[in-house]
């Protein structure tokens, strides 16, 4: 198996905790694509899909899934998304495709987050992948300053602009060993919209694709 294929047996998985006439949350990359295909099977027992991108919204729509504004809902089971790592504490990076925003937006409405992983992304220690955190143009030399202070190495994400029209810097360097504070601490910088740490609002349910099948890890504060 490669890794697109371990992508897609996480993704299938999950549909499984698709409850019937419920709207689903539905998060950003190529392991959630796996998930978008594997809606359209059971489009006729979901009552239709939160978004957390754009792109994510036109694959939903040309499967004919209505898109539904999160304004509108109040009842959320679950989020399913993918990771750039998750740690043994449910702790992740996310933002690689950009759509940390979003991303958090919607998984914070969600009852439970399913994360869906191959095994390469499961790590000890958060920070090998470059932390995404999206900026607001006019702060971007400001928070690369505050940025490198807190240890970290900056690099403007080239040619990007988010679904809300800002920048997107990735922190190198960061071996990040208190997730939630660090997360916290880089909010609070003024021109941050929000960064990649999934620490305060962890996953609650790993779908972790290996060779040997898809393990189910349910999160201590889930279990
Ligand atoms: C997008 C994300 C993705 O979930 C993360 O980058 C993983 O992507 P992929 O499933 O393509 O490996 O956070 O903003």
């Amino acid at each position: 198996m490669n890794q697109n294929d371990l992508k897609k047996a996480a993704a299938l998985v999950a549909l499984e905790y698709v409850e019937e006439g419920s709207i689903v949350g539905v998060g950003t990359g190529s392991t959630v694509n796996h998930f978008i295909a594997g809606l359209e099977g059971i489009r006729d027992r979901v009552a239709g899909a939160v978004s957390s991108s754009e792109a994510s919204s036109a694959r939903l729509a040309a499967l004919g899934i209505p898109v539904i504004d999160l304004n509108d809902v109040t009842d959320l089971p679950i989020y399913v998304d993918g990771a750039d790592e998750i740690d043994g504490d449910f702790n992740m990076i996310k933002g690689g495709g950009g759509a940390l925003t979003r991303e958090k937006i919607v998984a914070e409405v969600a009852t439970r987050f399913i994360c869906i992983c191959d095994a390469s992304k499961q790590v000890n220690l958060l920070g090998h992948f470059p932390l995404p955190v999206e900026v607001l143009p006019m702060a971007r030399a400001l928070v690369e300053r505050k940025l490198q202070q807190l240890g970290g190495h900056p690099v403007l994400r080239e040619h990007f602009i988010t679904d809300n029209g800002n920048l997107i810097l990735d922190v190198h360097g960061l071996r990040i060993a208190a997730p939630t504070e660090l997360e916290s601490a880089i909010n609070q910088i003024p021109g941050v919209v929000t960064n990649g740490l999934f620490a305060r609002r962890g996953a609650d349910l790993l779908l972790l694709a290996t060779a040997n099948g898809v393990e189910r890890h349910v999160a201590r504060h889930s279990a």
